[in-house]
């Protein structure tokens, strides 16, 4: 009798050292307030939420990330992917008049008003100063409770922050509200735009039942 010992299934994989680890996240679209009151508004990708503090990643070349600093009002427009038009009108831009030298050089220009460049809808806020997008079928209203340079980037001119933004108020179109619940999602008919190494994607179909979901969402709370 031969007897055979299972042997490691070959996987090889290459080191290298992209200059970016974006390996897909989804795009909101950042509506802030400066302290006189101007609107801006722009695209990033760099968020994630915990309970219901979104934590979010801004440059800090940018009018949003001063926008913050100054007022810590935002709202978080979440784009679902037939918006890309509107998303893709924003990028390259940036609401600052001295377009900083270095995106000057990348391609980025002045625009005043963002919301009108994309041809999209600016509607009240009920807890903020900051607009939201009637179009983006999510909005979530929030202000900002905490922020820190993101480590290594502490002594830079500009450095990169992190905002805790704790949200304050939720509006999504009925649409994707999940039948005969009245706080939830259903992530079936929630389509996001997803950015992923600079270019723009979406959702496949759900891929398999998750072991996960047998936990009611209102655990969460
Ligand atoms: C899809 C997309 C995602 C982006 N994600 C981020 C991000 O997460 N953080 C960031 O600082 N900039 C991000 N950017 C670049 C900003 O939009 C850019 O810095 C812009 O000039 C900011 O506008 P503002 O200066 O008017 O605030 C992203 C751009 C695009 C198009």
């Amino acid at each position: 009798m031969t007897i055979t010992t299972a042997q490691p299934r070959p996987v090889t994989h290459d080191v290298i050292d992209p200059a970016i680890l974006y390996f897909g996240t989804p795009v909101v679209l950042l509506a802030t307030v400066g302290s006189d009151g101007a609107p801006n508004l722009a695209p990033m990708s760099s968020v994630f939420w915990l309970g219901s503090t979104a934590v979010i990643g801004m440059g800090g070349r940018s009018l949003t990330a001063r926008n913050l600093l100054a007022t810590g009002e935002c709202v978080l427009n979440l784009p679902s992917a037939d918006q890309v038009d509107a998303v893709d009108r924003l990028a390259l831009t940036t609401g600052r008049a001295d377009v900083p030298e270095g995106k000057h050089a990348a391609g980025y220009r002045h625009v005043p008003d963002k919301l009108a460049h994309a041809d999209l809808t600016g509607v009240s806020a009920e807890t903020v100063g900051a607009p939201r997008v009637a179009e983006c079928p999510v909005n979530l209203e929030g202000r900002v409770v905490a922020h820190r340079p993101l480590a290594g980037t502490e002594h830079d001119e500009d450095p990169t922050w992190i905002f805790d933004v704790a949200i304050s108020r939720v509006h999504v179109h009925p649409e994707i509200r999940a039948q005969g619940h009245a706080n939830r999602i259903d992530p079936d008919r929630w389509r996001p735009l997803l950015m992923s190494f600079q270019q723009f994607y979406g959702l496949g179909a759900r891929v398999s039942p998750s072991r996960l979901a047998t936990i009611d969402e209102e655990w969460y709370r």
